[in-house]
């Protein structure tokens, strides 16, 4: 049972503010949590509570972290780890647990199942996995170049992903990777672009002209590493059409100087898929166009057609995508719901359906590797936490890599199995 809480404003990978939070539980264990934030959000996420006074230009967590040693403390003496979350939902009251802070919420939500697995003597892995399932060790999803919200709007689509399909093992996958963001670098650096500068994740963020020059770079990446592109290492596109959709349900291409009707913006898409390697497309229409997202589920079947914005790791508005055949992958950021075992449930409910799943980080994150241990225990077969280089990025590669190394024949790695029958 827990015996209090502790909480702190923290800083995220942006220097913004979050929260941090330790879990106190009897018979001592703790856990320690920092949660994430994200720079493209969609509008129906569960809402994060800001002071917007003048300390870090609004941005402070003071409000948030003295909810968390208040009110959610007073409210959580005394309950097991285990009815927690619903408790947590409860007490805030609203659907986007707005009231309390989803910040504040997520970090007693993580911090408790870090410190329940320390009670029981577990890693956090096995502590989320459910009885006598077998780690799986997720095949990654590694940014190479960003352009949106994450890199200046330099282009309009916001990740170009290597996903290395045929590495053996989790950190086979890992290096390959490495390779092609130091491949995708050569080719930048001959096509005279600069390369010194990282985006948010940690990804190439030059300002290209067009959408489809960041593809060239990252096939001409992916064969300068030695790599064959499609059979070695396929592409992901993070679109986050939200973006850069208008009220009027129009898309506008600005890098490119182009305005697409959703039809349009699918045809643009479709093209793409001809002449690229692209195996996974996520966002690929705005989050309210169920109509855009419709056609696109259709015209591009074969794919994997991740929903993020659109889904916001939320069960109901999962349910609708499986219900109207919309997309065919769901994205769990469990910031966007706000506790895990909502988050949970949104795994279980979407692999009950043949949706695959991709556990994925924020644009601004903490060095915490909590996510990682997420992954491996849900069995969510896939992960995107940004790219091969800063530390907030690394923690969670590394915490996979290393689980791998100690794991050895108990884990399964998921490979390209992860993306599904579809493909
Ligand atoms: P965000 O971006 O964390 O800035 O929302 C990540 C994503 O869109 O997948
Ligand atoms: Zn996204």
């Amino acid at each position: 049972t827990i015996t209090g809480l502790f909480a702190w404003e923290a800083l995220d990978s942006r220097g913004k503010p979050t929260v941090g939070c330790e879990v106190r539980l009897d018979g001592g264990a703790i856990g320690r949590a920092t949660v994430p934030s994200g720079a493209s959000t969609g509008r129906h996420e569960a809402r994060e509570l800001r002071d917007g006074e003048a300390r870090y230009g609004g941005n402070g967590v003071r409000k948030a972290v003295a909810n968390v040693t208040g009110e959610i403390a007073d409210a959580v003496r005394g309950l097991d780890v285990a009815d927690l979350d619903v408790s947590l939902r409860t007490l805030d009251g609203t659907a986007d647990l707005g009231r309390l802070g989803a910040n504040a919420v997520l970090a007693v939500s993580v911090g408790a199942a870090v410190a329940g697995a320390a009670a029981r003597g577990l890693p956090l892995h096995r502590a989320v996995a459910d009885e006598g399932a077998a780690p799986l060790l997720p095949l990654p999803m590694v940014n190479i170049i960003s352009g949106g919200a994450h890199s200046g709007r330099s282009i309009d689509v916001q990740d170009f992903l290597a996903v290395p399909l045929g590495a053996r093992t989790f950190a086979e996958a890992i290096e390959w990777a490495a390779r092609v963001r130091a491949g995708a670098a050569e080719e930048l650096e001959h096509r005279n672009f600069p390369v010194a500068l990282v985006a948010d994740e940690g990804g190439l963020g030059p300002f290209l002209h067009t959408n489809r020059a960041a593809l060239d770079v990252l096939v001409a990446g992916i064969e300068r590493a030695g790599l064959r592109p499609g059979d070695d290492v396929g592409i992901a596109i993070d679109v986050a059409a939200t973006q850069f959709a208008r009220a009027d349900g129009r898309y506008v291409l600005a890098a490119e100087n182009r305005e697409l009707t959703a039809d349009g913006l699918v045809d643009e898409l479709a093209d793409w898929c001809a002449s690229y390697p692209i195996v996974s497309l996520e966002d690929a229409l705005a989050e309210d166009d169920w109509a855009g997202w419709r056609t696109a589920t259709e015209r591009l079947s074969g794919r994997q057609l991740l929903g993020d914005d659109l889904f916001v790791t939320n069960p109901d508005r999962l349910d609708r995508g499986i219900r109207e055949h919309v997309a065919n992958a769901v994205l769990v950021k469990p910031n966007q719901i706000g506790t895990l075992d909502t988050a949970r449930a949104v795994v279980r409910r979407a692999q009950a359906a043949g949706y695959t799943t991709v556990l994925s980080a924020r644009s601004g994150e903490t060095e915490d590797d909590w996510l990682a241990d997420l992954a491996v225990g849900w069995r969510t077969g896939q992960i995107k936490v940004g790219s091969t280089t800063r530390s907030e990025r690394t923690a969670k590669w590394n915490r996979l890599l290393r689980l791998e190394a100690e794991l050895g024949s108990r884990a399964e790695y998921a490979g390209r199995t992860a993306l599904g029958g579809i493909r």
